[in-house]
């Protein structure tokens, strides 16, 4: 069983493309929205919140942790790897980082929220890959509390995606990352917003990619098991959760509620 955890409903984004890419796979999810967002937290306080969830997910015995959240990527990775250093991890910066400098992009815009876009990590791992690229990043602190309420088109989020873009068009940007797991559902919304010829990179799809690269190298040693059964964890679940959850995932399903100290 993967374990697959979030602030809230974004890794949810990322569950949706392991699905797709690993269909067999057992996937126990965490989405803390009790407390979401992260992205304008602290670093100290965002690494407590994932520890909390990872000695969750690893009481439960989960093979691999992935941290669908780049917040948590960006500010809490390292500190996870260590303070956990049997389990393995998956971020989901890492493999936009791979995709981005696995093409030829020289202009690349990365979206994303306060915490992530104020590490610096996009910035700092490509420029370790590649060094003639120019990264432009923009903090998009709205757009978490607009997917949360569940409002992801119409006049109103279609005007912060403009107001947050207008200045990638003279920068004559190539890429967008979308460095945010949240940010996917916005797509239609943002694709308006930036015109038709920025590509946009989606970091739940490149690692859904990366995870199922690395079980190709380990199948062979294992059976294949029938379609994936998965788990799901709110800290909150109101109705508005359980309503807007079966609206994601297109099937209906039980929600358990679980609760860290604060
Ligand atoms: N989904 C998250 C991310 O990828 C966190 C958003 C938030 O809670 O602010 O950054």
């Amino acid at each position: 069983m993967i374990g697959v955890f979030d602030s809230g409903v974004g890794g949810l984004t990322v569950v949706r493309e392991i699905k797709k890419y690993l269909p067999t796979e057992n996937i126990l999810y965490v989405g803390d929205t009790a407390r979401v967002p992260w992205g304008n937290k602290s670093p100290e306080t965002i690494q407590r919140y994932s520890a909390q969830i990872c000695d969750f997910l690893v009481s439960q015995k989960v093979s691999k942790i992935v941290i669908a959240c780049n917040t948590a990527s960006a500010v809490a990775g390292d500190y996870l790897r260590n303070r956990f250093p049997k389990v393995v991890f998956f971020d989901v910066v890492q493999p936009a980082v791979e995709r981005v400098c696995s093409e030829n992009f020289f202009r690349v815009a990365v979206i994303g929220t306060k915490a992530t876009i104020g590490s610096g990590v996009y910035q700092k791992k490509i420029a370790a890959k590649k060094g003639n690229v120019s990264v432009f990043s923009k903090e998009c602190p709205l757009f978490v509390p607009l997917v949360e309420e569940g409002w992801m088109s119409g006049a109103i989020p279609s005007a912060i995606a403009k107001k947050y873009f207008q200045s990638f068009a003279a920068r004559n940007v190539e890429v967008m990352v979308l460095g945010c797991t949240h940010y996917p559902f916005l797509i239609p919304t943002i694709r308006r917003a930036v015109g038709k010829n920025i590509k946009i990179i989606n970091c739940a799809t490149e690692t859904a990619k990366a995870l199922k690269k690395d079980e190709s190298s380990q199948r062979q040693r294992r059976k294949p098991s029938k379609q994936g059964k998965d788990k799901y964890c709110f800290t909150d679940a109101s109705p508005h959760y359980h309503k807007m959850i079966m609206r994601i995932m297109k099937e209906k399903i039980s929600i358990k509620k679980i609760s860290f100290k604060a």
